[in-house]
C-alpha cells in the first residue's frame, strides 16, 4: 500500500505474512478508514501551544438565580419536556482509564446504598422526570467501539431500568489511533490497528451519521441536553435549566460552578476573542487564575461541568464546523515482535475533540450557575478528590438535607430513591422505608 510508505506507516503490514486472509481483509479495512493525512497533521501540531496571550480572554458573567426565578423557568421548562421539545444525549464514550474500572463508567456502582451503577442512578432522573412531566424524554447513548456490547448488555440484563427500551437509543462515536512518540501508529496485535475514541467532541458528527439528528427533528425536538457519564447526581434534562436557557433566546447554555479555588484544574467558560470558549486551567496564565472581581470572587470562576444545552438547530450546525484536535500524552499499548507490550509510563498521544470547541461558533451563550453541592460530584479518580466516596458523599448529603426538609427525623446515610423524586420532592407523607435505601 502505497499510502503507508508516503505517511512513514508500513509497519502496519509488518506481520502481513503471518495472517489468515480475513485478518487481512480486516486490517486492509481498518488502514482504509484511516485519514493519514489528518493524522499526521495532528501530529506535527501536536507541541502548539495556545497562548491565550494572543487572544482576548475576558470572564463572563454566570446567572445565579433567585427561588421566584427558578419556580419560573421550573414551570416553563417543564411545559417545553411535555411538549416533547426535549431530548437528551449522554456521552459515555470516554475510556475512564483514571477510574480504573473494568467495563464502561456508566456501569460502575459507587457504593451507595442502593448498588445502582451511574447508569441506574441516571435512569432514575429520567423516571422521576417523567413522573412529574408525563412525557418519557428521548435518551441518546454515545458509546465507543471498545464499551458498546457492555454498555447495551448493562441496560437489557436491567430492563432498561424500567424506562422502556424505545426511550433509550444507542449510537457509536468515531474512533482515532493511537500514535507513538515516533509517529508511528500503534497496533494492538498482528492485524488491528489501536484505535480509541475520538473525544466527546466526537458526538456531533455520530449524532449526524446515525440520522438521531434528523430523528430528533421530525419527533418535534427543539432543545438537546448534553452531558458526562461521570457526575453521580447531575440533574438530566433540569426543567429549570431548560427554562432558563428558551427564556435566553440562546443557541447555547452552560451550567458551571464556582471554581473551588484558583489551582482547581477544570476548564473556565468565558470570552475569548469576543465569543464563548473555555479556556483550560493549563491555558489561564496566573495573575487571571487568580485575579478577583469586585465582590472578592474569582474572575474567572465558572468551571465546566459538562452539562450543556443546545438549540437542535445549533447541533445541526455543529456537524459542518471544523473544531481542533487536542493532544493528551499517554500511556499507549503497542503490539511488536514481543506481541502486546503494556505501557507503564506515557509513550503515545492520543487526538480527541472536545464538545464545547462548538461554543465560539456562537454570539453569545447563557451560563447558569449552580450550587456544586447539589449538582456536580464527578467520578473521575478511584481515590481522593472526584472519586466514588466524594460522590457518595455528596449524594447522602443532599438527600440527608430533602428528607430534612420533607419532615423525616433521620441520620445521614440514607439514599432516596431518586426514582421517585426528581429534586427532593414527592417525600412528604410517605414511611422512610418506601422512599429510601439504607
Ligand atoms: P473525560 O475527559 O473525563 O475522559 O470525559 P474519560 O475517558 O471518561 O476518562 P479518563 O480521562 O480516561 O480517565 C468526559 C466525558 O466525555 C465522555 C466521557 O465518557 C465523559 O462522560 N467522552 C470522553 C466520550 O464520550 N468520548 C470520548 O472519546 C471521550
Amino acid at each position: 500500500m502505497k499510502i503507508l510508505d508516503k505517511y512513514n506507516q508500513s509497519h502496519l503490514l509488518a506481520y502481513k505474512d503471518q495472517l489468515t486472509e480475513e485478518e487481512i481483509k480486516k486490517l486492509e479495512n481498518q488502514i482504509k478508514s484511516i485519514d493519514f493525512d489528518l493524522i499526521q497533521s495532528i501530529f506535527d501540531n501536536k507541541d502548539k501551544v495556545i497562548d491565550t496571550k494572543d487572544n482576548l480572554v475576558a470572564p463572563l458573567v454566570a446567572t445565579k438565580l433567585n427561588p421566584q426565578d427558578k419556580e419560573h423557568f421550573f414551570k416553563k421548562g417543564l411545559e417545553s419536556i411535555k411538549e416533547g421539545e426535549v431530548a437528551v444525549v449522554l456521552m459515555a464514550g470516554g475510556q475512564g482509564t483514571r477510574l480504573g474500572h473494568q467495563g464502561p463508567k456508566g456501569t460502575y456502582d459507587i457504593g451507595l446504598p442502593s448498588h445502582k451503577s451511574l447508569f441506574h442512578l441516571q435512569a432514575d432522573k429520567f423516571l422521576s422526570l417523567r413522573a412529574l412531566s408525563g412525557f418519557s424524554v428521548k435518551w441518546y447513548v454515545m458509546t465507543s467501539e471498545d464499551n458498546h456490547r457492555e454498555t447495551v448488555d448493562h441496560f437489557e440484563s436491567s430492563n432498561y431500568f424500567n424506562y422502556g427500551k424505545e426511550n433509550i437509543h444507542f449510537f457509536k462515536q468515531d474512533r482515532l489511533p493511537l500514535v507513538l512518540e515516533n509517529g508511528q501508529i500503534a497496533m494492538k496485535s498482528s492485524h488491528e490497528i489501536n484505535l480509541a475514541a475520538n473525544g466527546n467532541g466526537g458526538v456531533f458528527s455520530s449524532l449526524h451519521s446515525n440520522g438521531l439528528l434528523e430523528e430528533m427533528q421530525s419527533n418535534g425536538v427543539k432543545y438537546v441536553y448534553l452531558y458526562g457519564v461521570d457526575n453521580a447526581i447531575a440533574k438530566i434534562a433540569d426543567p429549570v435549566f431548560v427554562g432558563f436557557t428558551i427564556d435566553s433566546g440562546l443557541d447555547v447554555a452552560s451550567k458551571s460552578v464556582d471554581k473551588e479555588n484558583p489551582e482547581e484544574k477544570v476548564g473556565v467558560i468565558c470570552y475569548r476573542d469576543h465569543h464563548p470558549d473555555i479556556v483550560e486551567y493549563s491555558e489561564l496564565p496566573e495573575d487571571m487564575r487568580y485575579k478577583l472581581d469586585d465582590e472578592g470572587k474569582l474572575l474567572y470562576r465558572n468551571g465546566n461541568i459538562v452539562s450543556h444545552i443546545f438549540t437542535l438547530d445549533f447541533l445541526m450546525d455543529c456537524v459542518d464546523k471544523e473544531i481542533p484536535y487536542h493532544t493528551a500524552y499517554k500511556k499507549v499499548d503497542t503490539y511488536s515482535d514481543n506481541g502486546l507490550i503494556k505501557a507503564d509510563n506515557p509513550n503515545g498521544y492520543k487526538f480527541e475533540l472536545f464538545l464545547f470547541d462548538v461554543f465560539k461558533f456562537t454570539e453569545d451563550m447563557a451560563v447558569l450557575s449552580v450550587t456544586r453541592e447539589e449538582e456536580f460530584t464527578p467520578v473521575k479518580n478511584k481515590e481522593g478528590a472526584d472519586s466514588p466516596e466524594t460522590a457518595r458523599t455528596m449524594i447522602l448529603k443532599t438527600h440527608h438535607k430533602w428528607l430534612t426538609e420533607a419532615g423525616f427525623n433521620c441520620n445521614l446515610g440514607y439514599e432516596v430513591n431518586t426514582s421517585i423524586s426528581y429534586d427532593g420532592e414527592n417525600l412528604s407523607n410517605k414511611t422512610l422505608e418506601n422512599v429510601t435505601f439504607k
